[in-house]
C-alpha cells in the first residue's frame, strides 16, 4: 500500500529539570495514503507531540519525517522554518481540541484566512464559502466565532483545516471538547469530508468508539507506535 507520511528512527526528548524526558523513541513507521489512521495513548503520552512533528510545527531531536508530494518524498525536517511554514500551509489541515478560531474574524474570514495568507484571496473566499456550505453553516457566514456552539465552531475549524485542498489532516481530538451527539456528527463530517475524499486522516483521541471507523488503529506506549490487532 501508498504511504502518504513515513516516520524514520523519529525521536523528541524535552530537557526537563536538568533531565532528558525521552517522549518519542526512534520511531519508525508509515501511514497510508487515503486511509483514517486512529492514534490512542494515555494522556501524557505523546500524541500530540507526534502530531506537531508530522505537521512540522515542531522539530524532532532525531530521526526524519517524510511526506509524499507530486510522486517524491519531501523531508519536512530537512526544510528551515520558513520553509516548513510554507509547506504546511499548502499541505496539511490541522483540526485542534479547541477550535483555535480567530475571534475578531468572522466565520467566512476564519475559513478564507490560511488561503489569503497564501496570497490567494479571492480562490479563498469561494472555496471558503463551498466548505461552509457543505458543513451546514452557509447561513452563519459573517457571525464571529463566539456565538457559535461548540459543534459549529469545529464545524468551522473542519472548513478551515480544508480549505487549501491539504493532502494531510491532521487532527487532535477534534471531538474531545463535545458531547457525545455532537462529537459523532462532527466525526462523521471530517470522514466524509477527508478520508472519504480521498485524503490521508491522522486523528488522536481518547474516544474508544471512534476505532470502528479507522482503517488503522495505533496505541502510542513508552515512546513507541504498536498497531491493535
Ligand atoms: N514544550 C514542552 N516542554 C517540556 N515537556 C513537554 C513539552 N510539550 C510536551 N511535553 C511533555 O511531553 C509529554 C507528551 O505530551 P503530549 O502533549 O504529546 O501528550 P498527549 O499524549 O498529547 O497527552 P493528552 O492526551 O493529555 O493530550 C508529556 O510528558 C509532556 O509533559
Ligand atoms: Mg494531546
Amino acid at each position: 500500500m501508498r504511504h502518504l507520511v513515513r516516520l524514520e528512527q523519529l525521536s523528541k526528548s524535552y530537557q526537563d529539570a536538568g533531565r532528558e524526558h525521552r517522549v518519542l523513541h526512534a520511531i519508525d513507521w508509515a501511514f497510508p495514503q487515503g486511509k483514517f489512521t486512529c492514534l490512542f495513548g494515555r494522556s501524557g503520552s505523546g500524541k500530540s507531540t507526534l502530531l506537531n512533528l508530522i505537521s512540522g510545527i515542531d522539530r524532532p531531536t532525531g530521526g526524519r519525517v517524510w511526506i509524499q508530494q507530486d510522486g517524491r518524498e519531501v523531508d519536512l525536517t530537512g526544510l528551515t522554518d520558513r520553509q516548513r511554514t510554507l509547506f504546511r500551509r499548502r499541505h496539511i489541515g490541522i483540526v485542534f481540541q479547541f477550535f483555535n478560531l480567530i475571534p475578531t474574524l468572522t466565520v467566512l474570514e476564519n475559513v478564507a484566512l490560511p488561503v489569503e495568507l497564501a496570497g490567494r484571496g479571492e480562490v479563498g473566499r469561494r472555496r471558503a464559502q463551498e466548505l461552509l456550505a457543505r458543513v451546514g453553516l452557509g447561513d452563519r457566514l459573517h457571525t464571529y466565532p463566539d456565538r457559535l456552539s461548540g459543534g459549529e465552531q469545529q464545524r468551522v475549524a473542519i472548513a478551515r483545516a480544508l480549505v487549501h485542498d491539504p493532502l494531510l489532516v491532521l487532527a487532535d481530538e477534534p471531538t474531545g471538547n463535545l458531547d457525545e451527539g455532537t462529537g459523532d456528527a462532527v466525526l462523521a463530517l471530517l470522514l466524509e469530508l477527508t478520508r472519504d475524499a480521498g485524503k490521508t486522516l491522522i486523528m488522536a483521541t481518547h474516544a474508544r468508539e471512534i476505532a470502528r471507523h479507522a482503517d488503522q488503529v495505533l496505541h502510542l506506549e513508552h515512546g513507541r507506535l504498536v498497531a491493535e490487532g
